[in-house]
């Protein structure tokens, strides 16, 4: 009987243990972010152009946590011009896999800001260049968690720019393991002109909005 009580009482006090667990991983991952990201990537991950920083608030966790393990191992490259991007893998790398995990488990759940970014009108070209985006990224650039493809919409046009110049000229999704960005390169690389890039960005800047 003795033993049967004490049993119960352990479980108890694992599971008010294991509860108090999830509440402070929560409340870390909040904590967190605003210690090692807030600084470039603002309050709510809606990013700062002055330090080149993208916003990253409401993209899938699956994709925030590939990004921020390629950004350390070198799979995804960053410009060395770009001070603030060389300065976060530092601070990435000076975090644990546990501590990462809750930061991208809040980013992830930040809500999706609406930029007020200027915009072309769209026009037909724009239209029939993105459509042969939209099998991956979807109608609306909102992407495909089932695809591994990132919401491309809601996000600053310089960074979608430099972002595809950069796999266009096989910076990123040159690593031979780095599938997802292989992908991608192929698609970059496809784009038959610069001007179509400008085209694209235009059209991408609209969407969402
Ligand atoms: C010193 C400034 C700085 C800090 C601090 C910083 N970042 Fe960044 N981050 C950047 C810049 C700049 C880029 C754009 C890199 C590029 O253009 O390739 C970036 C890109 C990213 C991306 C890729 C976004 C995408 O759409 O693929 C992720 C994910 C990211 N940061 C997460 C984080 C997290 C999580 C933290 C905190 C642990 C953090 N960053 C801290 C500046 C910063
Ligand atoms: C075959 C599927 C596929 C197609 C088609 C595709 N993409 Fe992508 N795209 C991806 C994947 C997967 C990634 C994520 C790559 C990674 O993990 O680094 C990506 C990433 C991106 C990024 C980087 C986002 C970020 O936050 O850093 C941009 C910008 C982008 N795609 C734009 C485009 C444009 C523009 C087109 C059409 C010309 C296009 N994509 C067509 C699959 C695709």
């Amino acid at each position: 009987m003795e033993r049967a009580h004490s049993a119960v009482a352990t479980v108890a006090v694992w599971l008010a243990l294991a509860g108090l667990m999830t509440d402070r991983a929560r409340a870390d991952g909040a904590a967190l972010f605003s210690e090692n990201c807030a600084a470039c990537h603002g309050d709510h991950g809606e990013g700062s152009p002055e330090l080149r920083a993208p916003v990253i608030a409401g993209l899938e966790k699956a994709y925030l946590d590939r990004q921020v393990e390629h950004l350390m191992n070198g799979k995804r490259p960053v410009s060395a011009d770009n001070a603030a991007a060389v300065g976060m893998i530092d601070t990435l790398r000076g975090l644990g896999a546990a501590d990462l995990q809750a930061i991208t488990a809040h980013v992830s759940g930040l809500p999706v800001p609406v930029l007020d970014e200027p915009a072309e009108a769209t026009t037909f070209r724009m239209r029939g260049l993105f459509s042969g985006c939209m099998s991956c990224h979807q109608a609306q650039g909102e992407g495909n968690a089932a695809l591994s493809a990132p919401r491309i919409s809601h996000q600053y046009g310089w960074y979608i720019k430099e972002q595809l110049l950069s796999f266009r000229f096989g910076k990123r999704g040159n690593d031979p393991t780095d599938r997802f960005g292989k992908q991608m390169k192929t698609m970059a690389i496809d784009i038959a002109s610069d001007a179509d890039v400008d085209q694209l960005i235009a059209y991408i800047q609209k969407l969402g909005r």
